[in-house]
Formats: C-alpha cells, structure tokens, sequence
C-alpha cells in the first residue's frame, strides 16, 4: 500500500504548479495517492521516493506528462452544458445566418482549450454545422488544444465508445458518426467531415501560445477549477487578448470569472463576451 507522507504529497503538490498551474489542495491526498499506487505497482519504480527523485533529476518532458496524467482529470462528453450551445446558435449563427453579423473572408475560428479527449471540439464542429444551413459558404476552423497525451491521441483519433453518443438524438449520431468498416466493434468514429474542421494539439496553457487569433469563439470549461486564482486571472485575460471584439468565452457552469479582475461582460451564466 502506498501512503503519501505530508512531504512527499508537497513535493508532488509543487511538481504540479509549477508545470502545469494544477492547485492541488489536501483534498486530493487520497486520490493522488490512490492513482500513484496503482501507477508505482506497474512501474520500475521501488516506491514513491524514488519516483520523486526521478521526476526531480532525469524526467524527460513525457515522463512528465505521465505523471501530469496521474494527477489530472480528463472527465468530459458530446454536448456538455447544453446551454453554451444554444447561446452559440442564438447569438452567433442565427446572426451570421440572417447577415446581421459578418465575419472577415467568412473565417470562423473557434479555439477549445483543455479540450480533453475532443468532445468538445468535435461537438462544436457538428453543432456548426446543424446550426448553418449555407454551412459550405463559411470558412470554420477549430483549434482544440490540451495537455495530456493519452487525451490528445484519443482526441485526434476520434474514435468513441458507443456509450457515450448514446443519449444523444439518433439523427445526429447517424449524421455525424461511424460505425464498422474498421472500426471497432462496440465504437464510434466522428465523420471525416466533422474531423476536417477539427486541428488537434497539445498545448500547456501555463506556457506561450502559438497562435494569434483572433478566436471568434473560446471554450475554456471545467479546467480552471483545477488552477488557483492568480493563474485563473492570468489565463482568462491572455484568452481576453485572443478573442476579436465581440468575441464569445464559455467557461464550466461551475466555474465563474465573479472574483476576477477581467474586461469581459457577462451575456449568461458561464458565458462572457469581449466589448
Ligand atoms: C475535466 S477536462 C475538461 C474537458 C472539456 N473542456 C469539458 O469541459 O468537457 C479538463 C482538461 O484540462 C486539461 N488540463 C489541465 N491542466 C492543463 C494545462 N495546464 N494545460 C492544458 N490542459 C490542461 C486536462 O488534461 C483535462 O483534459
């Protein structure tokens, strides 16, 4: 049985920080204990001492990721917090649809950040695509981002259990999913015509951004509750920054910018535009 000692749950906490912005409160001792005993019991590691000293001293950049995907949690489903999504289609695509809001070249651009294993983006894109009946005449590109490797591959490969598209309406499924041919059995794949508007990377938000926008559109949910309030601050106004005036932001319905020193106006629960 692997029990933390205060010290070595610290030295872990600190790891976590510093590296990827993860606040990790005592709360956690136990699941953090619970996921680094199963990890140590496959592992070359004799116990959790030396799995610190190796992070410490000979860690390359994917041992650390292994490690950040003990810590983290990857939780996520097709059309999570409906409600985004309807603000999307109320205030952003029925507006470009009747042409009472234009976009330069007809570029939509959408970021998901923490996209986790991509129901989110994958979401976006089918939803875009319900929502735009002349969908062919808009030029939409999603970015979805996040850190964890295990999410990424999953993300890029875009392939499901049937489970998890299950409750969602069949007509949509049938539309915008795959079955057999290779995939599978018991599995799903998102439709190439949905991958297509779907770019797929790991990304750090604690680190620099590639990309320059501007986003018309950022989904940032259910990843800042794991950061403290500095970091939470920091992030939401260098997304700020990306985002073209006018510009939409959807946070996690338990999440709040309310204690933040931020520019963005509050449309709906959760969701904020730039001015
Ligand atoms: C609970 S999931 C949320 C997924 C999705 N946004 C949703 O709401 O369904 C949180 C995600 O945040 C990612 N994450 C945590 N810290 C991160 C960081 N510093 N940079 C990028 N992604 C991070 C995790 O890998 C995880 O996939």
């Amino acid at each position: 049985m692997t029990t933390l000692a205060p010290h070595q749950f610290q030295r872990i906490a600190d790891i976590a920080r510093e590296h990827w912005g993860l606040h990790l409160t005592d709360k956690k001792v136990q699941l953090v204990q619970n996921r680094l005993a199963s990890f140590l019991r496959k592992s070359p590691f004799a116990d959790v001492d030396a799995y610190l000293s190796h992070l410490d001293h000979e860690a390359d950049q994917e041992d650390m990721l292994v490690f950040f995907d003990l810590l983290s949690t990857n939780v996520t489903s097709f059309f999570r917090e409906h409600d985004h999504f309807n603000y999307l289609e109320r205030e952003f695509y029925t507006p470009l649809e009747r042409g009472t809001l234009t976009l330069p070249g007809r570029a939509i651009r959408i970021w998901s950040a923490a996209c986790s294993t991509g129901c989110e983006p994958y979401s976006l894109a089918m939803h875009a695509m319900e929502c735009l009946p002349s969908f062919s005449r808009w030029d939409l590109r999603i970015l979805a981002t996040d850190l964890s490797n295990s999410a990424v591959a999953t993300a890029k490969e875009a392939t499901y259990p049937e489970a998890m598209v299950s409750g969602l309406d069949k007509r949509l499924v049938s539309t915008y999913f795959q079955r057999g041919n290779g995939i599978a059995p018991g599995s799903v794949k998102v439709a190439p015509a949905v991958r297509r508007l779907v770019t797929v990377g790991r990304l750090n938000l604690m680190e620099p951004w590639p990309m320059k926008g501007p986003f018309d559109v950022i989904f940032c949910r259910n990843v800042m509750i794991y950061f403290d309030k500095p970091t939470r601050e920091r992030l939401v106004n260098r997304m700020h920054q990306l985002l073209r005036p006018g510009g939409i932001f959807a946070i996690g319905s338990a999440e709040t910018l309310a204690s933040l020193k931020t520019d963005f106006t509050t449309v709906q629960a959760s969701v904020y535009r730039k001015s």
